[in-house]
């Protein structure tokens, strides 16, 4: 096997924490980010979700009953029901032993609006942290979580980057209308397509329109390696998720993919020869 380390001399792959440290601490909370900020992780991965009242949540599943001591669908409750539940105390300790459960901020529902701030706090510090914002289920809200998402960003300066240097904030999605949606009011904001599969309409490389970088799941990696090069040929980015296992991270230096998605940014660093 190749040791992933020789490949450090190219563009650096970049590590995006998935849902933040979220092996180590519950996922989606400020304690993971925060985590996964001192493990070192390049950018940051978060859903964002629409509550009753019209607040971007930062919440993977269509109801809180997973990651929280509540219960509902996030879009049926506002976001002062959602603040009033406990996000952390169902971490398991003993598959994250380092997890020392911590009340208050650190395990309460985090908005995106907090999330840009600590990511703003961040970069004021001098360390050009991103941010990869996925849209979950937009259709459903014709519109709404595109437009929120778009006015928040513009409240942080961030809906419009200029095209020669990274841009703090990447919108991802399994939805092409979304990527859609983000690219006509914002046309300079990287937008990843997310795939499961690889369907008939993608197989030669390209992308729907809208969508500017490929992000493919480690499945597909996996299976069809071929469909990397075929993304890179078509002028892509390659944005993998979600990659945990060494011989993963191995596969996607080999193929020179763009940025890998962990649970595990400390793990992944560590391998790259970065830590
Ligand atoms: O980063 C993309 C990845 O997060 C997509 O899958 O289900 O973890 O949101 P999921
Ligand atoms: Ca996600």
């Amino acid at each position: 096997m190749t040791d992933a380390r020789q490949h450090t001399n190219r563009t650096p792959i970049q590590v995006i924490a998935h849902r933040g440290a979220s092996d180590d601490a519950p996922e989606h909370t400020l304690a993971a980010y925060r985590k996964a900020i001192e493990d070192g992780a390049d950018a940051l991965e978060c859903d964002v979700r629409l509550t009753a009242d019209g607040h971007l949540v930062c919440v993977h599943d269509r109801r809180v009953n997973r990651t929280s001591n509540g219960r509902g669908a996030v879009s049926t409750l506002e976001l002062s029901a959602l603040a009033a539940l406990d996000f952390g105390s169902w971490k398991d300790r003993e598959e994250s032993p380092d997890w020392d459960p911590a009340p208050g901020e650190l395990t309460s529902v985090l908005t995106l609006e907090r999330l840009l701030e600590l990511v703003a706090e961040t970069r004021a510090a001098g360390r050009p942290l991103q941010l990869a914002i996925e849209t979950k289920h937009p259709t459903r809200w014709a519109g709404q979580v595109e437009e929120r998402l778009l006015h928040l960003l513009k409240r942080f300066g961030l809906h419009d980057p200029p095209a020669d240097a990274p841009s703090p904030v990447s919108i991802m999605s399994f939805s092409a209308r979304s990527l859609h949606r983000v690219q006509a009011s914002a046309p300079t904001l990287p937008t990843v397509y997310l795939m499961q599969f690889v369907t008939p309409r993608l197989r030669d490389g390209r992308l729907p329109a809208g969508a500017r970088i490929a992000g493919p799941g480690m499945r597909i990696v996996r299976s069809h390696p071929g469909y990397i090069d075929r993304l890179h040929a078509a002028g892509h980015r390659v944005h993998v998720w979600t990659v945990n296992e060494p011989e993963d991270v191995e596969l996607c230096v080999r193929l020179g993919v763009g940025a890998i998605i962990t649970n595990r940014p400390k793990q992944v660093l560590s391998q790259l020869g970065r830590l």
